[in-house]
């Protein structure tokens, strides 16, 4: 009964990416999960549709839609999980007026680290119309190893007025292969898959903890 949702209007930041695996990662550990698919390129929804292991996905689009059915959906499950839309539209901010917790998937660069305090700013208004909820977090996601940029970001999210997980996910052709093979990393063979593996492991389970 718990609603999570990756937002952050920035395409490729890896909303849709993060929120298959978590939905996995979740039924692995035999809990009921729903996805919402708020996004026009209804990725996440194609995604999980070629899985072998079954995860229910519900196209919602409509800020109207998102707002009203996103309650009832909640009952029906342990976690309900909301791929957000590219763009600050109005379904961002009707998802972020409905879930518990808000995670904004960020890349370690200039652009990106914009868009993600563009992303927080919106969550604080709802946090403030809300009167507390939802709880949030950033993540760095996409990350080029040895960079310096890295060190940079962190240091600038660190100014934002939410926490940043201390998991980074980098970028891995592992990962990038997962869509197109119609699987996810700890279905994949060999060391790269395992590596990303254990970070989503990491990151999943740093987000629990987060949830009120
Ligand atoms: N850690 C990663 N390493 C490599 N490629 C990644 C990683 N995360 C996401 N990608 C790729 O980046 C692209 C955008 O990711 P996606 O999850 O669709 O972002 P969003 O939903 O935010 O637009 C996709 O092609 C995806 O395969
Ligand atoms: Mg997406």
């Amino acid at each position: 009964m718990s609603v999570i949702a990756f937002v952050n209007q920035k395409g490729g930041c890896a909303k849709s990416t993060t929120c298959v695996h978590f939905a996995f990662w979740l039924t692995r550990k035999k809990h009921r999960i729903l996805v919402v698919d708020a996004d026009a390129q209804r990725s996440s929804s194609i995604w999980l549709e070629s899985l072998d292991t079954q995860i229910p996905s519900r196209v919602i689009q409509s800020s109207d839609e998102l707002l009203e059915e996103i309650p009832g959906l909640a009952t029906q499950c342990d976690y309900l999980l909301i791929d957000g839309p590219a763009g600050l539209s109005e379904a961002s901010r009707a998802i972020l007026f409905r879930t518990d917790l808000a995670l904004v998937p960020c890349q370690p660069t200039g652009v990106d680290l914009r868009s993600a305090s563009d992303a927080v700013r919106l969550i604080r208004q709802a946090q403030s119309v809300r009167n507390g909820p939802p709880a949030a977090a950033v993540f760095l996601s996409r990350a080029v190893k040895g960079t310096k940029l890295l060190d940079e970001a962190m240091i600038l999210l660190g100014k934002t007025e939410v926490p940043i997980l201390k998991t980074v996910v980098h970028q891995k052709q592992a990962i990038a292969d997962t869509f197109g093979q119609g699987a996810v990393v700890w279905e994949l063979s060999g060391r790269p898959a395992a590596e990303s593996a254990r970070e989503f492991d990491g990151l999943f389970k740093e987000v629990m903890e987060l949830l009120p």
